[in-house]
């Protein structure tokens, strides 16, 4: 699709996303088996009927405000901004002040409360970073349902914090040892499980990925991140920002951010992928960048793959990004042109990560690292006056050994 001129972008912003089938533009949609179509059918429906409630609304916004400890703040990131030439500033919207540490408890809450409405027996989940792994124990453990959480190999050995924690909140947890024993191959391993049993089984996906209706879903869950944060901004500076950056994995904290600046064309969007430690095959995990049109998990989005349309291997410094595929609703706003993608590599996540805890007292996700990379980047070149504002999607408690281990420190 090509980029669309600003009139035609205000129509195209103004139809319904998704669409009824699902779709974003040519993306989204369900690529599934009709038994499954059924399965996911009956989720929008459960979904779209309780979230008119008002028992659900209000059960979710007192969860928000007296579990999870929203809203949560936007701050004015001074000694960062100057290290960074001093001439713009960047503001932090605080996701890791949340429990559980990071956006994910924001859908993992409404995913949980949905799959309790629906009657489900068991929730399943894959988890990269452990960030939705621990989100998704910790909405279980509340609403008393058992959870069962698929994690690569990999990823166990390098976010053992959260390990522990899921274990302590009574989650099952499933070590994946095969393919690249990483978040993909972790989604696969979910995903069978699930399919044992689908009618009885709630697969609580991590990101706005997956069939429709998780996309919209995980979107709406997150999209309180965005309200808060255009209502504070206004209120702090009586205008919006220039800029809201986000990193992207699947793309659910981006999404969530987005969702509310989407009419306000003044400000740009602003995606980040990790470019990784190369751009060679498996070397990187910046789908959007680098990637083109393709279906996997279900969904048609924009994916890393083969000449036979096969997922490629992925790599992030960040277990949390590694995926090869990325949210429906992102690829469309990439060609729209609404939002922009970019991509940084893990030394410079590595270097925003020191910077942020040094200049400021704050240790981030290395995920988030890749999205204040880009902001530091962009303050260094910016015009005078310009406001970043970067969500900040969670804290690196959980990374912090790594990066011990990794600068020798
Ligand atoms: C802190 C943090 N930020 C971002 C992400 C990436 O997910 P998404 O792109 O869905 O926000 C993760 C995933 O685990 C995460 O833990």
């Amino acid at each position: 699709m090509n980029k669309a001129p600003e009139t035609d972008l205000h129509a195209l912003l103004d139809q319904p996303m998704p669409d009824r089938d699902g779709h974003f533009g040519p993306y989204g949609g369900q690529a599934v088996p009709p038994q499954l179509k059924a399965i996911m059918d009956s989720i929008a429906e459960a979904y779209l009927a309780i979230r008119e409630t008002q028992a659900y609304q209000d059960e979710l916004a007192e969860l928000y405000t007296h579990y999870v400890g929203r809203p949560s703040p936007i701050y004015l990131a001074r000694r960062l901004s100057e290290h960074c030439g001093g001439h713009a500033e960047i503001y932090l919207k605080r996701e890791d002040l949340n429990h559980t540490g990071a956006h994910k408890i924001n859908h993992a809450l409404g995913e949980a409360l949905l799959a309790k409405h629906m009657g489900k027996t068991k929730v399943i989940a894959e988890t990269g970073a452990g960030q939705h792994g621990v989100a998704m124990a910790t909405a279980c453990a509340l609403v008393g349902l058992p959870c069962e959480i698929h994690m690569g190999e990999i990823d166990i050995a390098k976010e053992h914090p959260n390990v522990v924690k899921m274990k302590i909140l009574g989650a099952t947890l499933i070590s994946v040892d095969r393919g690249t024993r990483t978040l993909k191959d972790a989604v696969d391993s979910a995903f069978e499980e699930y399919m044992k049993d689908p009618d009885n089984f709630f697969y609580a996906i991590g990101s706005v990925v997956g069939p429709h209706p998780f996309p919209m879903m995980v979107r709406d869950f997150q999209s309180v991140v965005g309200r808060e944060a255009r209502e504070q901004f206004l209120a702090m500076k009586g205008e919006l920002p220039d800029y809201v950056v986000a990193c992207v994995g699947g793309g659910s904290n981006a999404m969530g951010l987005f969702t509310a600046f989407l009419h306000d064309l003044d400000v740009k969007m602003v995606g980040v992928e990790p470019s990784g430690r190369g751009l060679g095959l498996g070397e990187h995990a910046a789908t959007l960048t680098y990637g083109k049109p393709g279906t996997m998990h279900g969904f048609h989005s924009y994916m890393l793959q083969d000449d036979e349309g096969q997922p490629q291997p992925v790599y992030s410094i960040a277990s949390g990004l590694d995926y090869p595929s990325v949210g429906p609703q992102h690829s469309y706003l990439k060609d729209i042109g609404r939002a922009e993608y970019h991509a940084m590599d893990d030394e410079a996540c590595l270097k925003a990560f020191m910077d942020l805890s040094r200049f400021e007292g704050i240790i981030p996700a290395l995920e988030s690292s890749h999205a204040l990379a880009w902001a530091m980047q962009a303050a260094r070149e910016a015009e005078p006056g310009t406001r970043i504002l970067v969500n900040l999607s969670g804290r690196g408690d959980k990374d912090a050994d790594f990066v011990a281990d990794k600068l020798a420190l």
